[in-house]
């Protein structure tokens, strides 16, 4: 069953600033694009690193270990050596409060 969990407020999450939040013991990315909110999988698909702590332009997040990007909106990866897509979820606000809308048993 799906549910939103809240994750973090808006001033926690700056523009072109990823941030980690941790929900069910899951790493996951926040990313603040063009003033749009994004989440996906803190993992690399590629090997161990975290999204969060890469650049993100644009729409991409580049990945810090290796360079490879993603696409924050589909989770596309973007460019080698990353070629399996990482994991998205919704995400939406409440006033200044964001939320994430994960699977939980
Ligand atoms: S760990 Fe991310 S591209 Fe290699």
């Amino acid at each position: 069953m799906a549910k939103w969990v809240h994750v973090a407020s808006m001033e926690e999450l700056k523009q072109h600033n990823p941030l980690l939040v941790v929900v069910n013991n899951e790493d996951i990315a926040l990313y603040r694009a063009k003033n749009q909110l994004y989440a996906t999988d803190d993992l690399c698909s590629h090997a161990e690193a975290s999204l969060s702590e890469g650049d993100l332009k644009g729409y991409v997040i580049h990945c810090p270990r290796h360079g490879g990007q993603f696409d924050v909106r589909t989770g596309e990866a973007r460019h080698f050596p990353a070629t399996s897509p990482i994991r998205t979820y919704p995400v939406k606000t409440e006033g200044n409060e964001i939320f994430i809308e994960i699977e939980q048993d």
